[in-house]
């Protein structure tokens, strides 16, 4: 259940797939954000068509932010664009949602391959957390209760995978050996972890998740989840959230995953 989730959000990539769903969730909540970003590359482009007819349905609710997760300068003009838009300057929650899979084994993985994956998968969620903190620190500070954690007050969720795990990966190696996807999320548990560690002095939550096996352009149509279950279980795991979770991976139903 999305209801009463946190105040407000930004969820990058989502104008597509788990981010769409992410967002119309959010917003038919009983109890939705007051304000919802919806981080998109292209706003005004064709694919963002259903994600600006859900806006246009809950106008006071979700603004549309272009938000290129690989270009720096585009993620710290889309934090002051958020910073104006922001009435008492404070922001819950970060979705690091954005993501790219090449899905290419060795042979055919190259330099190019590595770093542009590398720049949209970790970079990006990096810079996000990092330009938008200020936001963050600022609902912590408000918060009427200082103790504990949660989405409620703060936190930066960073999707993740099953196939980052390095412990599993002799079990999922074979059903999908690729590279730069791998490398670039097991990274990616990195910066969670590195900034669980760091912000935890502040009270803000960060933690990773595996959405399931989704059936998204990413995750293709044999993919056994639905994007709707898959958010479902996300926004459950996501609001229940407290201090013991920080820094740790789980999937959409609730199970944690080794690193
Ligand atoms: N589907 C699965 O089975 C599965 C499993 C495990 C983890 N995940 C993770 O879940 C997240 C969402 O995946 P999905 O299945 O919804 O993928 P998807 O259907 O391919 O959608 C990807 C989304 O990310 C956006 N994106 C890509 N590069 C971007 C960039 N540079 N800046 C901003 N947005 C960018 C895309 O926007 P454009 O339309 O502009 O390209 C699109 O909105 C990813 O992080 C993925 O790794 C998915």
């Amino acid at each position: 259940m999305a209801s009463g989730i946190c105040n407000s959000v930004l969820v990058t990539g989502s104008n597509r797939g788990i981010g769409l769903e992410l967002v119309r969730q959010l917003a038919e909540s009983p109890s939705p954000p007051t304000l919802i970003f919806a981080g998109c590359r292209d706003p005004a482009g064709p694919k963002a068509q259903e994600l600006r007819g859900l806006a246009q349905k809950h106008k006071d609710v979700i603004a549309i932010i272009q938000l290129d997760t690989s270009s720096p300068a585009s993620i710290s003009q889309a934090a002051k664009t958020v910073g104006s838009k922001l009435k008492d300057g404070s922001l819950n929650l970060i979705i690091n949602n954005a993501g790219v899979n090449v899905h290419l084994e060795l042979s055919n993985t190259g330099e190019k391959e590595m770093v542009d994956t590398y720049r949209t998968n970790v970079v990006g969620p990096m810079l996000v957390a990092k330009d938008f903190l200020p936001y963050l620190r600022k609902a912590v500070s408000q918060a009427a209760d200082q103790r504990g954690m949660s989405c409620r007050k703060a936190a930066v969720i960073n999707v993740s995978t099953l196939l980052s795990s390095i412990q599993k990966c002799p079990e999922t190696f074979a059903m999908a050996p690729m590279y730069a996807y791998r490398i670039s999320k097991v990274t990616l548990n990195m910066l969670t972890k590195c900034l669980a560690e760091d912000v935890k002095k502040d009270g803000i939550l960060v933690m990773a998740i595996h959405p399931g096996w989704v059936r998204t352009d990413m995750g293709g149509q044999e993919a056994p989840v639905l994007p709707v279950d898959s958010v479902k279980g996300m926004l459950k795991v996501i609001s229940s959230l407290t201090e013991k979770d920080n820094g740790t991976l789980l999937d959409w139903e609730g199970n944690s995953i080794p690193w």
